[in-house]
């Protein structure tokens, strides 16, 4: 592209307002922003915990380093931590956004800590330590990523590219979530094995144009809801007094039923992580919370009619 053009048809409509995080690094993928955090720090090896996504071992892999797994509680927080030698680093997951005071806490003791926030767009990084986030957990975007540190790779990255994997954002804005969703996997997997490339031009473009304040304040106001009408069922114990725009609610209860009765109703809620289920034992905290923590949808899309409605799915089975 050269110089601009002036005048002819239009783009896409889209408003350039201000990013939540601004003056972050922009990545594609968060594996990528964790990639990143690991060859600036020339770190040899990586504590991380059983309860994470299967996508964090992509950049572990890939640069051949050593990494440990570590358990965590069923408050969500790591139950031993080694001493870390200079070359090895601590990556800390702040679940479903629930874990902020935590983790900042943790940062005054820890060295060498990574911060992920995929589950916590709203958490602001804390300073001097690595930080990462992914959009598409929280926007209708087709990937992109920011990363928070003090170290740069001394490298150009090529711009990722994403008009190409719109497809299942509007198809799912035209003709419903179940016309999109297998090009919502095909862009998954698309986003498995890339290089660490800055965020679209799209992607930014997007995120620049979303109304934060009043995306936070539905998500509250969602999440408020559904604790106070389902906090006696949850087997998790939180404070929603820490929550501030958060990814999901997570609703722990020991009924298998209840994920497929939802998912019957059209409530979509996922698993975290199918590959614990997979790689661990039944009587691990990891596999319990993964079997058992039904993530329930408190986005911006929804308002209290739609968390009634997924209230009143949950009492029918329970
Ligand atoms: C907790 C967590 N961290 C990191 C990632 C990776 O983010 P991305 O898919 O943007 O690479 C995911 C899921 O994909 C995740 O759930």
């Amino acid at each position: 592209m050269g110089q601009r053009s002036i005048g002819g048809y239009f783009e896409l409509e889209s408003r350039f307002e201000s990013e939540y995080h601004a003056g972050l690094v922009r990545l594609n993928s968060g594996r990528n922003c964790l990639e990143y955090i690991l060859r600036a720090n020339h770190y040899r090896k990586i504590y991380l915990p059983v309860y994470s996504c299967s996508a964090l071992l992509e950049p572990i892999l890939k640069l051949n380093l050593e990494f440990e797994w570590y358990a965590i509680s069923s408050d969500l927080e790591p139950i031993q931590l080694k001493p870390l030698k200079e070359d090895e680093c601590l990556l800390v997951i702040n679940y479903f956004g629930l874990k902020g005071r935590y983790i900042a806490e943790l940062s005054k003791m820890a060295i060498n800590l990574i911060v992920d926030n995929s589950q916590a767009f709203f958490e602001l990084p804390l300073p001097k330590v690595d930080t990462f986030y992914s959009a598409r957990k929280f926007f209708g975007v087709p990937d992109g990523a920011y990363l928070s540190t003090n170290l740069f790779l001394e490298e150009e990255f090529e711009k990722e590219v994403s008009w190409n994997r719109t497809e299942h954002l509007l198809r799912r804005f035209e003709n419903g979530a179940m016309d999109g969703y297998s090009r919502f996997l095909k862009n998954e997997e698309y986003l498995c094995g890339l290089p660490i490339k800055y965020m679209s031009n799209f992607t930014t473009r997007i995120l620049a144009g979303i109304n934060y304040k009043s995306v936070v304040t539905r998500r509250n106001q969602n999440f408020q809801y559904l604790n106070l009408k389902l906090k006696h069922k949850n087997n998790l114990s939180f404070s929603d007094t820490e929550i501030d725009g958060p990814m999901t609610y997570p609703l722990y209860v020991e009924k298998d039923s209840l994920r497929e009765e939802l998912i019957k109703q059209e409530i979509f809620v996922p698993t975290y992580w199918p590959n614990i289920l997979e790689n661990s034992k039944a009587d691990q905290v990891e596999y319990q919370l993964s079997k058992y923590i039904i993530p329930l949808p408190v986005d911006q899309r929804y308002g209290l009619l739609d968390m009634d409605r997924i209230c009143n799915v949950i009492n029918s089975v329970l």
